[in-house]
């Protein structure tokens, strides 16, 4: 370990986060009523410019109004290269109760997008007396997002977690298709005729795990746009759980299940992390730092990676 000691990541289930427009309150009940562990209301990219000032008043309203149980509670704010931003922040902070734990800035870019919403904030803060101090989470969508990970990980002590957005991100890295997450046709290698499809969003994810491990941020896979195919959508949120990621949005309460069940280390995974541990206990007490488990080595970063899963089945289950 670095004579830098890595900090924890906020100790809260994040294993689904369920989006939905701010123009559309019909849902709202039908959200907080899920079994998602964050829910993002939007005021951004799923609703129309018209509709921005009246999804900002359902929001604001509903944030009071709707018992959101324990859930984190977060509104996703227009990006900072819009007119709308510094009202949503001004009007969510001003008017909303102090039952909104989270913004999340889109498309963000530098360590700076972060500073410019944290000063907002924390003025408006101030000046009205909110007692609960806002969280922030990020989505990297960009290419400037991906290139400035770590100073954004990095940028402002409201940071709590930090998204792959997978539509923007592949729009402004130019990259060849219109797919929202998952296999892309295109990207295989071929080996004696038969193709092996790769996967093109590992690199940005595991960029994104690396920079929020460092700075004590919780990881999250985006959106999955295909909402009808569960097999993708499970395979992906595999992938990512498999990385270091604690979670992955919902687009449709569908995949809210689906996500829950993959981010929740199985009886089997924390059997076995268990057994692990008490293998190296066995191994310490006889003067070892080493044994056999299952006819594979185990060692002390065992112990680390079995704590890992024990860790997380712990916070899920005391939540
Ligand atoms: N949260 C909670 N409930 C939702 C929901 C959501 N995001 N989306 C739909 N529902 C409800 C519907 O109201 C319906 O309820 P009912 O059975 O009581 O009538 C049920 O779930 C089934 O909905 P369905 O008809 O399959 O979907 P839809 O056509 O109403 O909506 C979407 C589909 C994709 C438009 C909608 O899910 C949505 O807006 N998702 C979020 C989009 C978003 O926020 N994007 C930004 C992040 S990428
Ligand atoms: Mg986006």
């Amino acid at each position: 370990m670095s004579f830098r000691i890595q900090p924890a990541a906020p100790s809260r289930p994040n294993r689904c986060q369920l989006f939905g427009p701010g123009s559309r309150p019909a849902i709202f009940q039908k959200m907080a009523s899920s079994a998602a562990d964050v829910i993002n209301l939007d005021i951004e990219d799923s609703v129309a410019p018209d509709d921005k000032p009246a999804a900002r008043k359902n929001i604001i309203e509903a944030i009071g109004d709707v018992d959101w149980g324990n859930k984190t509670l977060s509104v996703r704010i227009n990006g900072l290269d819009t007119p709308y931003w510094y009202r949503d922040v001004v009007d969510l902070l001003e008017q909303a109760s102090d039952r909104l734990d989270q913004i999340m800035i889109p498309k963000v870019g530098c360590a700076g997008d972060i500073y410019a919403v944290d000063a907002l904030v924390t003025a408006i803060e101030t000046a009205k007396g909110r007692t609960r101090p806002i969280s922030f989470e990020v989505i990297i969508e960009s290419a400037a997002g991906i290139a400035h990970v770590e100073e954004i990980a990095a940028a402002s002590p409201r940071m709590q977690a930090m998204s792959l957005g997978a539509a923007d991100f592949a729009a402004s890295m130019g990259m060849q298709t219109t797919g929202i997450g998952g296999t892309q046709e295109d990207y295989y290698m071929i080996r004696e005729g038969v193709k092996h499809w790769s996967d093109p969003w590992h690199w940005a994810q595991a960029a994104i795990v690396a920079a929020c491990r460092t700075h004590g941020v919780l990881p999250v896979d985006g959106p999955f746009g295909d909402f009808s195919d569960d097999d993708g959508y499970i395979a992906q949120a595999k992938r990512s759980a498999t990385l270091g990621m604690v979670g992955k949005w919902a687009i449709h309460p569908k995949q809210v299940a689906l996500a829950n069940e993959v981010f929740t280390p199985s009886e089997q995974a924390v059997a076995e992390a268990r057994e692990i541990l008490a293998a190296m206990a066995k191994a310490k007490a006889e003067g070892a730092g080493a044994t056999v488990y299952k006819g594979r080595l185990v060692d002390i970063a065992s112990i680390k990676q079995a704590e890992v899963i024990v860790k997380q089945s712990e916070l899920i289950a005391g939540a």
